[in-house]
């Protein structure tokens, strides 16, 4: 065996083999299963996107038809798991209430039959059907309201905003938010995705692997960023602040939300997908004066840490679009995870079709042979 140099945070080591998606961080190339984000953005829906990802191939007319269905009918939650997050507390952040739900679920459907399409295609449709209602439902009861119903004659994306802000959404704002689903669902080995497999290779449930990517999500140097761009640009206030803010940051060697990234080295083309979703909702709307101080931030950025491949990532403008339709801020990172699940099930089917337990090694840096000292003389 080839002893490998240890490389902080794995940059650049190869944790699987797979063929779900693909990215060249120097071009600025997203494709999933072979086809560019661009054209998936412009002609797919979330749920067809899914489809893809898990099954490998765009699904047939029928096919699509049939999945929609069993995601409709699959929406509602059990009264018990709504009742036990009646119980959690409202100040508890969505993430965390998403992640004991999600793990909660697996209650209800412990039994592994990993080997079995009909248990992976239940499972796969159940954790897509259900997570939004979750999401949903938690942000209705930590207001004191009971939680909405879901609507079977609702498509995937209108029936979450339904659910959220209960009255129907306008057109455009559920088309944009099925896009900005595609735009999320999926992204090579990511942190969730990485600990999605790690946790899939011991042949556990597909709830504890769900759970246990909504977890690794959550941090603000990964799916949290999201949250912290609207923060950020809150401070900031306006325009004329931005310059002396980024400076003083990045004076301190402070990280900047929404910019940089592992693999890409140019712009993100899902910031630059998500750009062109805001102002087509600001057009529509109105506009949001967090846009001009983003632009801001993105030009001195560009133009100060440009030349270290530090530009917008997927995170600096979804949280604006969001926003719009009404998302309040701690939502942004569930939202997130509402379409990333199909990502994490898509590598979930994929570890189990040839499966290895993760069992990396260490570099020892500790010491040997320390004698033991006894408890009153330390
Ligand atoms: N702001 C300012 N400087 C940055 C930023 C940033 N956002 N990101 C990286 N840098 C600088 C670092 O200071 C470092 O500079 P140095 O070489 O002079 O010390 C260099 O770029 C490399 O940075 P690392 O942190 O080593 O890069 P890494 O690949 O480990 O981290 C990450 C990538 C976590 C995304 C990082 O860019 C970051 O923290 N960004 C802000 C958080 C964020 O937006 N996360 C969302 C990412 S997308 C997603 O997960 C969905």
């Amino acid at each position: 065996m080839t002893v490998c140099e240890y490389k902080p945070g794995l940059e650049g080591i190869p944790a699987a083999q797979s063929s779900i998606s693909y990215v060249d961080g120097q071009k600025g190339v997203l494709e999933y299963r072979g086809i560019r984000i661009e054209e998936l953005a412009g002609k797919s829906t979330f749920l067809e996107t899914a489809y893809l990802l898990i099954w490998g191939k765009l699904p047939t007319k029928e096919e699509l038809v049939d999945f929609e269905k069993e995601i409709a009918s699959h929406r509602r939650i059990k009264y018990r798991i709504r009742d036990m997050m009646k119980c959690f507390p409202e100040s508890g952040h969505p993430m965390d209430a998403l992640q004991a739900s999600a793990a909660a679920l697996g209650l209800f459907y412990s039994r592994r039959d990993l080997h079995n399409p009909v248990y992976i295609r239940d499972a796969v449709v159940r954790l897509i059907a259900t997570i939004p209602t979750m999401v949903a439902a938690f942000q209705l009861m930590r207001k004191g309201n009971d939680p909405v119903k879901p609507r079977d004659d609702l498509n995937y994306a209108a029936n979450f905003l339904y659910m959220l802000n209960e009255k129907e959404p306008d057109p455009l704002a559920a088309r944009i938010f099925d896009i900005c689903l595609i735009l999320h669902v999926e992204h090579t080995m990511n942190a969730s995705t990485f600990s999605a497999r790690v946790t899939a290779s011991t042949l556990t449930d597909p709830y504890a692997v769900v759970a246990s990517a909504v977890g690794t999500l959550g941090g603000p140097l990964h799916g949290g960023a999201n949250e912290e761009v609207i923060q950020m640009l809150e401070e900031i206030d306006s325009v004329d602040n931005v310059a002396p803010y980024l400076e003083d940051r990045l004076q301190k060697k402070a990280k900047i939300m929404g910019f940089g990234h592992r693999v890409y080295k140019v712009k993100d083309p899902r910031a630059t997908i998500l750009q062109d979703l805001a102002l087509q909702l600001f057009d529509k709307f109105g506009s949001d004066k967090y846009y001009a101080i983003a632009q801001e931030v993105e030009r001195i950025m560009t133009e100060k840490v440009g030349n270290k491949g530090i530009y917008p990532n997927v995170d600096f403008y979804s949280g604006l679009v969001y926003r719009k339709m009404g998302i309040p801020t701690d939502l942004f990172t569930p939202v997130f995870a509402i379409a990333r699940v199909a990502g994490w099930l898509a590598h979930w089917k994929e570890q189990l079709e040839e499966n290895r337990i993760f069992r990396p090694t260490q570099v020892y840096n500790g010491l040997h042979g320390i004698a033991y000292t006894a408890i009153d003389q330390r």
